[in-house]
C-alpha cells in the first residue's frame, strides 16, 4: 500500500448525477452523523500509522472535503508526517478560492479539481444544478497563485452529456500547465444509472484529440499511476486518460481508501471493507491497528475492473459502496 485516500465526509454541495444523483440524495437521505464519522484525531492516527508502514501519498477527498470547516488544521498535521512525499486534495473547487492560500501554507502540495465541462449549461447539468462555474474558475486561479500545482482537472466523460464539448474543455486549459484527465464513466456504486453505452472509450477520445492537436504518449510518473499521459506536440501541455472500463489497471493498484466512517477499502468497487472505528475507539494500542492494516493489504485480491466483463451477469447483484462514501 503506497497511496491512502481519506474521505473526510460523505456530504457534498453538488449532486453530480454520476456520483450523487439528486433523486436519491435528497432531504430524506441519511448522511453520516458527527459521531459516525471519524474525528480528525482518529483520521490522523490512521494516516500516521499508514505512513509509518510505508504509505508515501495521501489524498484528501469527500464528498466535498472543503465542507469540513477544520480541513486546514488537519492538513497541517498530516503534512508534518515524516516520510510523506505527496499530499493532495480532490475538490469540486467551489469553496477553494477563499482558502487556497491557507491550504498551501498548511502544507498541502496540490489540488485536483473536478470540472466536467467549461460550457456553463453542461457544467450546470453535470453538477446536478448546484455548481457555480465562475466560483470554480476563481478556485483554480487561487490554487494556481497559491502554488498548489500541478493542478489536475478531472473530466468524467459521458456519452450524450459532455462528450460533444471535450475539445472546448481541453482548449480552455491548453497552455495553462493544468493537466486535464479524461475519465471513463465508471460503474461505481449502484445508483448512478451506469450502462456501457454511456461510456466513451478513451481510445475514441484520443482519436478525436489527435485529429485536432497531435499528441504523443509519455511515460508514467510513478508505478501504479492510473492515468495514461500524453503531451501535445505543440508544447501546450499534458493530458491524461483514466480508462478503468476499457483498460483496467487493477494489477498495478497500490491504493487503499478510508471512508468517513472509518472503513478501510482496498478497491473502488468494493462491496465491503474493514471498519477501524471500534478499534480506534476502544483503547487499542497502535500495534493492533498496524496488524489490521498489514493483514488487510496482504490479503487483498481486488481486481473488479478486470472481472467486470467476465462477471457481467452477476454485476447488478453486487452491492457496491457509493463513490461519495468511498472518496473517489
Ligand atoms: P495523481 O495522484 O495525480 O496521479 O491522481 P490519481 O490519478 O490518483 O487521481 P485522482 O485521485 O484524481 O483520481 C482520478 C479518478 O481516477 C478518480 O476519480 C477515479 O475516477 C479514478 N480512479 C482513481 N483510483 C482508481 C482506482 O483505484 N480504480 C479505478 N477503477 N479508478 C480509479
Ligand atoms: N465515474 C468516473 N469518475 C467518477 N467520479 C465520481 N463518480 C465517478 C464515476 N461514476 C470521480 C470524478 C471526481 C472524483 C471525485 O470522482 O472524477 O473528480
Ligand atoms: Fe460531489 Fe465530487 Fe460526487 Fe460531484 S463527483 S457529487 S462534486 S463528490
Amino acid at each position: 500500500m503506497q497511496d491512502l485516500r481519506i474521505s473526510l465526509l460523505d456530504r457534498c454541495n453538488f449532486r453530480c448525477p454520476y456520483c450523487m444523483p439528486e433523486a436519491e440524495f435528497n432531504e430524506d437521505y441519511q448522511f453520516l452523523t458527527r459521531n459516525e464519522r471519524l474525528t480528525h484525531d482518529e483520521i490522523f492516527r490512521v494516516a500516521s500509522i499508514a505512513v509509518r508502514l510505508g504509505v508515501t501519498k495521501l489524498r484528501i477527498t469527500g464528498g466535498e472535503p472543503l465542507l469540513d470547516k477544520k480541513v486546514v488544521s488537519l492538513i497541517s498535521r498530516l503534512s508534518a508526517l515524516e516520510g510523506l512525499e505527496d499530499l493532495a486534495l480532490t475538490t469540486n473547487g467551489v469553496l477553494l478560492a477563499p482558502i487556497a492560500d491557507k491550504l498551501s501554507d498548511a502544507g498541502l502540495h496540490r489540488v485536483t479539481i473536478s470540472l466536467d465541462s467549461v460550457d456553463k449549461q453542461v457544467f450546470k447539468v453535470m453538477s446536478g444544478n448546484r455548481g457555480d462555474l465562475d466560483k470554480v474558475w476563481e478556485g483554480i486561479a487561487a490554487a494556481e497563485k497559491a502554488g498548489l500545482s500541478p493542478i489536475k482537472i478531472n473530466v468524467v466523460v459521458q456519452r450524450g452529456v459532455n462528450d460533444h464539448n471535450i475539445l472546448e474543455t481541453l482548449e480552455r486549459f491548453r497552455g495553462t500547465r493544468h493537466i486535464v484527465r479524461l475519465i471513463e464513466f465508471m460503474d461505481v456504486g449502484n445508483r448512478n444509472g451506469w450502462s456501457i453505452d454511456k461510456v466513451v472509450a478513451s481510445k475514441d477520445v484520443l482519436e478525436l484529440i489527435q485529429a485536432r492537436w497531435p499528441v504523443r504518449s509519455v511515460d508514467k510518473n510513478y508505478p501504479g499511476e492510473v492515468a495514461r499521459r500524453y503531451q501535445y506536440l505543440d508544447g501546450k501541455g499534458e493530458i491524461g486518460f483514466i480508462s478503468s472500463v476499457t483498460e483496467p489497471f487493477c494489477g498495478s493498484c497500490s491504493r487503499a481508501r478510508l471512508s468517513a466512517d472509518g472503513t478501510l477499502f482496498t478497491c473502488l468497487f468494493a462491496t465491503q471493507g474493514t471498519s477501524l472505528r471500534d478499534t480506534l475507539r476502544d483503547g487499542s494500542a497502535d500495534e493492533v491497528i498496524v496488524d489490521i492494516l498489514t493483514r488487510i493489504w496482504a490479503n487483498r485480491e481486488d481486481r473488479y475492473s478486470e472481472l467486470r466483463e467476465l462477471d457481467s451477469d452477476e454485476r447488478p447483484l453486487m452491492n457496491k459502496i457509493e463513490m461519495y462514501r468511498m472518496g473517489g
